[in-house]
């Protein structure tokens, strides 16, 4: 499925995705119902973990009003089972030739990373307009994405990599920026403690983020 026809409507009720690692599944419907309540409905649980897919599965069965989605989607095989879990889209931290020709047929949009020009260019043939820059920080920030706007007006993306509750809105005040990613709100060490007070105190504070 090309991600020009449905992946900009993922972005239209929030603009911050929690990245989420979870090594429980009984936590996940918990953590779903913390991040809505603070107004955060995108989630993205990462395939790092033998939980993810179930996960996805129960937040997608039990939490409505969640858009779950799974991250660190590397394959076709993953983009698959991420299907089968329920997620409503994918996001790989880069993108190979097998996996742009498996998302043309799969029924959920995939947004693919990239670092590069290239990789742009290279997405673009493949149909897609939407990508995450990955690693955000790492790869030049919102400079790198202010140069890009120039050449590439036509992309968007969602930065995602070392970006925390500080430095979003400079990422989010730019045009071609749809939505930022990150864990900054879903800290490993609450989720495993299952500190709801505590991420729902975090989440909370993305809610007066706005994209431009
Ligand atoms: C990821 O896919 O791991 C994201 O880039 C999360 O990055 P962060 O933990 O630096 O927010």
């Amino acid at each position: 499925m090309r991600d020009d026809i449905d992946t900009s409507k993922l972005f239209a009720a929030t603009v911050v995705i929690p990245v989420i690692r979870i090594d429980s599944a009984d936590q996940a419907v918990q953590l779903a119902h913390t991040l809505v309540d603070a107004g955060l409905c995108l989630l993205e649980i990462t395939l790092r973990t033998p939980a993810a897919l179930d996960a996805i599965a129960r937040i997608a069965a039990e939490v409505p009003d969640a858009v779950v989605g799974a991250g660190t989607v590397l394959s076709a095989q993953d983009l698959d089972r991420a299907a089968r879990a329920g997620a409503r889209f994918a996001i790989s931290p880069g993108c190979t030739e097998s996996l742009y020709r498996a998302s043309a047929d799969a029924p959920l949009p995939l947004i693919p990373g990239v670092s590069t020009a290239s990789e742009i260019m290279l997405g673009m043939e493949h149909g897609h307009d939407h990508f995450k820059f990955f690693p955000a920080e790492a790869a030049g920030g919102p400079a790198m994405l202010r140069a890009w706007a120039g050449p590439l007006p036509q992309a968007s993306f969602v930065p995602t990599g070392g970006i925390t509750a500080e430095k979003a809105a400079d990422y989010l005040a730019l045009p071609n920026v749809i939505a930022v990613g990150g864990s900054w709100m879903v800290p490993e060490s609450a989720v495993a403690a299952g500190d709801w007070r505590r991420i729902g105190q975090l989440a909370r504070t993305c809610s007066s983020l706005r994209n431009r």
